[in-house]
């Protein structure tokens, strides 16, 4: 088959197009809409067709005879531990959660939190919502209690899963400390808290709340599938946007299940049966679409991988779990990458793994940067993928299409649009921009299916925030170009929203947590480039008059607030206490500039500059 003309038919007939992907899924009623816009001029996918995406995702497999294939493997070098579930296994565990949760009266469109580690229950939670017609929304571990009460708040959860604790390596994070702390924070309590005792740490139980999910799901019944219409949501991921409240992303069914079933050929080149590896976790979107539910529904091989590529032993991790489980695509973000290079520049550790069986690894979460990705293909010779795309469409906007037609690669470039997205570079006055010239990059309406229909709760967010600024498109955030030959390059975010080690983080958010210290006048933070981590957060702050702490205590409180308000991921550990901020002369920090100046790029001085001198004590911090 041929890139332009799968392409070209999905942007001509898009209806047609996905109607034929929808019927590689068993639905119980085939839609007969397959595109229709609400009173609100949001577009939708197969509005009246009737499915479960657990029942696409496991049981359908059974039916198929794939019960005895492997589904599941769960590797875990944090804590010594393996295991495979085959698909009848894995469908027997979810049947008897979605049945524990039932008893807990959970019905079809409740939600339910999900605050796991990687432990195979996380996506055996997720597929028991799923299977109930329950919402569920994963919130990452990495993030602390007040994180999590403004996602409780925001979702009203009538109940939430978790475990008694994480494992980072060697260290065991207790989860039910946070968990508390958080439902104590949160306006909104759930109705009840089960939680997964671990024997790493077993925690004390709210006799009134909390429920033992070990005991309780032993005696529960099998819950079947309840159906749902394509438009019912399956999930809300939360994700940062430019200011401190997170954006609950929402994903219906339907559009979720056809689009995600599609790429596993078309982009990652996977058939049934193969193994297929997400090096991310389940709290990120990477995770929710090809740890969990891609894959299953695709009827291969998942592996869910409690662990780091360094350090759980050493940066040889990755190549073992690839030669153990015959992976035959890794997907992980460039920032794992960049830290196995940083161990083992060389490789050595790679060659004591027989890799024959790996054809691709693919990369996303940020730009692949052109050292990476010249180092990958230098020591595995295979195709490196980069895919660019974010939680909102929850799979790859633009990539090599390796199932398709594999092309040739351009470093820095994630080549071309996936099928349905037609994707355009605008100027500010929302013109399309010639090849070569860099702008906005936009996508034109109708979004393909599993783009998100609204902000949970907040259908003008969603209006303003994406589809305002240039009427007819879907505005992504990042800037990029097309090259001569149509090859997309993404060049970041034009926004203040920056990725750190792959983790999606507001600098807005960041200010309103340094903001709440007593001692602080004014704050800005801004992405700095960082070798491995992509980008890391960097504070500026003033402070309010005789104030008594030195310069070094106040940088270690704003530490500490930042990490115990959003969490150990958001990695601010560089502040300087300055004396002025640049601003325009209405008041607007001039954030880009200082980023500039940060990353060492050429700027222009705005005219609008109010105090200029501001701009030599950065230079200063920086040299
Ligand atoms: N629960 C609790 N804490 C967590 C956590 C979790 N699930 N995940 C990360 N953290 C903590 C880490 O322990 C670390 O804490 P520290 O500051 O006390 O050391 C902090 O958050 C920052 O974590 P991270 O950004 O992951 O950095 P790291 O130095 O621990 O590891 C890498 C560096 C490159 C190995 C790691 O970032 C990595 O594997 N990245 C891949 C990211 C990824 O998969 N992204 C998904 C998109 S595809
Ligand atoms: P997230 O929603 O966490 O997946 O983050 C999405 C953001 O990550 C995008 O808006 C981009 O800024 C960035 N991103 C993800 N993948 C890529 C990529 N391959 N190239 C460039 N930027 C990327």
């Amino acid at each position: 088959m041929n890139y332009q003309e799968e392409y070209q038919r999905s942007i001509q007939e898009p209806e047609a197009f996905w109607k034929d992907q929808a019927k590689q899924l068993d639905w119980y009623n085939f839609p007969e809409t397959i595109l229709s816009k609400d009173i609100d001029g949001i577009h939708h996918w197969f509005a009246d067709g009737e499915m479960n995406t657990c029942h696409m995702a496991l049981d359908y497999h059974i039916e198929q005879g794939r019960g005895d294939q492997i589904a599941l493997i769960y590797d875990s070098p944090v804590t010594d531990q393996k295991r495979k579930y085959t698909y009848t296994e894995l469908r027997n565990e979810v049947a008897k959660t979605a049945g524990m949760l039932q008893a807990l009266n959970v019905k079809k469109g409740d939600r339910v939190i999900i605050y796991m580690p990687m432990i195979p229950e996380a996506a055996i939670a997720m597929l028991a919502c799923a299977r109930l017609g329950a919402i569920h929304s994963v919130v990452f571990g990495g993030f602390a209690a007040p994180e999590l009460a403004v996602r409780i708040d925001d979702a009203k959860p009538k109940a939430i899963m978790t475990a008694s604790c994480g494992i980072e390596v060697s260290r065991v994070i207790e989860y039910k400390p946070l968990l508390d702390k958080a439902v104590e924070l949160a306006t909104h309590k759930p109705d009840h808290c089960i939680v997964f005792q671990r024997p790493q740490h077993k925690c004390k139980l709210d006799q009134t709340r909390d429920v033992n999910w070990r005991e309780t799901v032993k005696t529960a019944p099998s819950a079947p599938c309840t159906p749902v219409k394509g438009t019912d949501l399956l999930y809300i991921l939360y994700t940062s946007g430019t200011t401190g409240k997170p954006k609950g992303v929402v994903r219906e069914n339907g559009g979720h299940a056809v689009a995600l079933k599609y790429s596993m050929k078309a982009i990652y080149d996977i058939e049934p049966g193969e193994v297929f590896w997400a090096a991310s976790d389940v709290g990120w979107v990477v995770g929710h679409s090809y740890i969990v539910y891609a894959p299953l529904l695709h009827g291969a091989t998942t592996i869910m991988y409690e662990g780091k590529p360094i350090m759980t032993p050493d940066a040889g991790a990755f190549w073992r779990v690839i030669e153990e489980h015959q992976v035959k695509g890794l997907f992980t973000a460039p920032t794992a990458y960049r830290a196995i290079k940083k161990e083992d520049p060389n490789g050595e550790l790679a060659k004591k793994y027989d890799l024959n069986c790996l054809k691709t690894l693919f990369s996303a979460g940020e730009r692949l940067d052109p050292a990476t990705h010249e180092w990958l293909e230098d020591i595995f010779k295979v195709p490196v993928i980069d895919n660019w795309w974010q939680t909102e469409t929850g799979w790859a906007i633009a990539s090599n299409q390796c199932g398709i037609e594999k092309m040739p690669v351009k470093l820095g470039s994630a080549t071309v649009p996936s099928a349905g997205y037609e994707v355009h570079i605008l100027d500010e006055n929302g013109k399309q921009l010639p090849r070569g010239e860099q702008g906005d990059i936009a996508i034109k309406l109708p979004l393909p299916p599993s783009c998100l229909t609204t902000v949970w709760g907040d259908l003008e967010r969603f209006k303003s925030g994406y589809l305002t600024t240039y009427p007819g498109y879907y505005l992504s955030g990042d800037g990029g170009y097309y090259d001569e030959e149509g090859y997309l390059f993404v060049m970041g975010r034009v926004d203040d929203v920056i990725n750190v080690a792959g983790h999606r983080l507001s600098t807005g958010e960041m200010e309103e947590v340094i903001g709440k210290h007593p001692h602080i006048a004014e704050c800005a933070v801004v992405g700095r480039n960082d070798e491995l981590k992509g980008q890391l957060p960097v504070g500026l702050v003033i402070l309010k008059t005789d104030v008594q702490l030195s310069d070094d205590e106040i940088s270690q409180e704003l530490v500490q607030l930042v990490r115990s308000e959003i969490g150990a991921v958001a990695a601010l550990k560089e502040i300087h206490v300055v004396d002025g901020l640049p601003k325009t002369r209405s008041g607007k920090i001039l954030r880009k500039t200082i980023r500039q100046i940060f990353n060492d790029e050429e700027f222009v001085v705005p005219s609008t500059i109010e105090n200029p001198t501001t701009l030599d004590s950065i230079k200063e911090i920086v040299s």
